[in-house]
């Protein structure tokens, strides 16, 4: 059945989101670091764009996250912004600009006096003070559990998390904490399916997730694998340009995908 959802027009707030969590329905994330692509992403109907670090290798090339900066970032988010009015701006704190609480205070509060709405940390339980800190300080926090790219090298490369008993108790432990820090939202990056919807059953705030299954609250992809712009693909990508002709039409479905539950399939998925 079709869950067709009336036009965005209003602004997108946290508590918009948590309602939508509430009453069961799905919401829709898509990045940009652009003011076209914001645009584009405003006007057809995403709640929430976030700013990634992932611009590190979509917009400059890298093949990591690891060289982005802080100024990198600010200076994306106020591309951004000005295109889109509607979403919710989340934005990523850079590697290596949280390893503090001090350190992670004057990044976010860096990102918010320019408009960040809420800002997102990859980590571990080690993350969780600095989350108590910035919540108590106004600042909205996303916690970016599973495979943390900026992680990569002591990962080994960008591989499923969550497969063993422990690290799957401990993501679940961690998303926990993590909202009882105070955080607003988690994402959950290439986690088995059924973890995913463990942790988004036992967690109040919402979850998003990319390559996590088809159970969490909302889902984000990298604009550029809907667009079918990028040169090796993860599993989770789909590209919607292919099928629907416009950037504004592919963005359009892929958001009435999420809500209708037809994205993500198993085969975008991981299993444990
Ligand atoms: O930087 C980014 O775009 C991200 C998404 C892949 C979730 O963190």
């Amino acid at each position: 059945m079709t869950n067709q959802q009336s036009p965005i027009t209003q602004k997108i707030t946290l508590p918009k989101l948590q309602k939508l969590k509430a009453e069961g329905k799905k919401f829709v994330v898509l990045t940009a670091y652009d003011f076209s692509m914001a645009s584009a992403i405003n006007d057809n109907n995403i709640e929430v764009i976030l700013v990634g670090d992932s611009l590190g290798m979509t917009i400059q090339g890298h093949n990591s996250t690891l060289p982005v900066t802080l100024d990198d970032m600010i200076y994306h988010t106020k591309c951004v912004i000005k295109g889109a009015p509607l979403p919710l701006i989340m934005v990523d704190m850079p590697f290596a600009t949280y390893s503090t609480v001090q350190d992670a205070l004057n990044a976010a509060a860096q990102l918010m006096r320019i408009g960040a709405e809420i800002v997102k940390l990859e980590g571990k339980d080690w993350l969780i003070p600095i989350i108590a800190k910035l919540s108590e300080q106004g600042i909205p926090v996303c916690a970016h559990f599973g495979l943390t790219p900026q992680f990569m090298h002591q990962l080994g490369g960008f591989k499923v998390q969550g497969r063993t008993k422990s690290g799957a108790d401990d993501m679940l432990n961690n998303a926990k904490a993590a909202e009882t820090a105070g955080a607003k939202m988690i994402l959950l990056e290439c986690v088995p399916t059924d973890l995913a919807k463990k942790i988004a059953d036992q967690v109040s705030i919402p979850v998003i997730g990319i390559g996590a299954g088809k159970h969490t609250d909302a889902q984000v992809l990298v604009i550029q694998d809907i667009l079918g712009l990028t040169k090796h693909p993860a599993r989770f990508a789909k590209n919607y340009l292919a099928q629907h002709g416009t950037i504004q039409t592919a963005i359009k479905t892929f958001g009435q995908e999420v809500r209708d539950g037809l994205y993500p399939e198993p085969h975008h998925s991981f299993e444990s």
